[in-house]
């Protein structure tokens, strides 16, 4: 894709960040610290209220630090034009607010027209976009109205990447999407990531979808208060505090089997699952699926298969209890071993 070679990223660091509402009792914000490397899904996660709208709006200067600093590839925020700022930075929000008037490729150029690129380069760049994030370049001439929720939140993304910021901020922005589009809709975000790698901040309050997109995860409490910051894995195998192990669930053990695929783990000898005539799962398959299909079958081993159907080894439930209990210092064993 055109768009790979001249891709950017640029990290994010918040340092010692307040913010003071006026007239509010308390900060929204009080001292929030933490940097996102260059290329990385942040994932702001915490109980509705607990500041991270607030925190994303101070980053394109939508509202005003009160103390602190925001630094946008080591530089600060404070005294840059907010114009120019804003076109270093894509914007996702839940209800996108497409202009009504404008069709879809005129929607997607808004921010290049502000540039002033010359026609041909907006129209080149709004036909890759609608490539990218997999609408028929047919839509281009449609109207916001003419489109299903998912594909005007699609339109969202791809007006935001337009003119290739090295900074994202997405808040909620498949909030307001039904299951199925959204767990359609993120896995074509993380798609998309993995060509663009752009450093993103993706708020929710959703901890399944902050696992499920971050690299790393900020865990937020009410006054923007940082009680965690780790990547998924680390963070459901070993919650800093009770907060974290109730935000993030009883069934912590479970959502760190998904985040593992059997392709990536050392398994068992073939041997092992062939003499009992065992079913069979895919390697691409995670430790839970693998779990899952086991707890249907008397928790016999399951040989594990490629795409072509041959054997490369077997899991049994005796491996993942140990991958399980691997990662963390803490980690407990699966219901069902138990
Ligand atoms: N413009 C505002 N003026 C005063 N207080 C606000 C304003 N916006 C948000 N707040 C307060 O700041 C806190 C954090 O809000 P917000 O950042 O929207 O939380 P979240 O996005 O995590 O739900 C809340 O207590 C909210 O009521
Ligand atoms: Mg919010």
């Amino acid at each position: 894709m055109a768009l790979n070679g001249s891709s950017t990223a640029a990290p994010l660091e918040f340092s010692g960040v307040t913010k003071q509402y006026p007239h509010a009792e308390t900060a929204a914000i009080d001292n929030l610290s933490f940097t996102v490397p260059a290329g990385e899904v942040c994932v702001l996660v915490g109980p509705s209220g607990c500041g991270k709208t607030t925190a994303m709006r101070l980053v394109n200067r939508m509202i005003d630090l009160t103390s602190g600093d925001i630094l946008i590839d080591n530089a600060t925020i404070k005294g840059r034009s907010t114009t120019e700022l804003r076109r270093d930075i894509g914007y996702v929000i839940q209800h996108v607010g497409l202009f009504p008037h404008l069709n879809i490729l005129k929607n997607i150029s808004v921010v290049p027209k502000l540039l002033g690129w010359d026609r041909k380069r907006m129209n080149d760049r709004a036909h890759e976009l609608l490539d990218l994030i997999g609408l028929p370049q047919e839509m281009g001439t449609r109207y916001p109205s003419q489109l299903s929720g998912g594909q005007r939140q699609r339109v969202g993304v791809a007006r935001a990447l337009a003119a290739d910021p090295p900074l994202m901020l997405m808040d909620e922005p498949f909030g307001a999407i039904d299951p199925i589009n959204r767990d359609r809709l993120q896995n074509e975000f993380l798609r998309l990531q993995r060509e663009i790698r752009k450093t993103v901040v993706f708020v929710t309050h959703d901890i399944d979808e902050a696992i499920k997109m971050g690299d790393r995860i900020a865990i937020l409490r009410e006054g923007g208060h940082l009680v965690q910051y780790d990547a998924p894995a680390n963070i459901l195998a070993d919650p800093a505090d009770d907060f974290v192990a109730q935000f993030v669930g009883a069934d912590r053990g479970l959502k760190r089997l998904a985040l593992t695929r059997l392709d990536e783990i050392e398994l068992e000898d073939v041997s092992a699952a062939r003499h009992v005539e065992s079913d069979t799962v895919s390697h691409q398959a995670t430790l839970r699926d693998a779990l899952s299909a086991m707890m249907s079958d008397s928790l016999r081993p399951l040989l594990v298969v490629d795409p072509d159907g041959t054997a490369v080894g077997s899991v049994s439930i005796e491996l993942i209890n140990r991958s399980l209990r691997r990662g963390g210092t803490d980690a407990e064993p699966t219901a069902s071993t138990t």
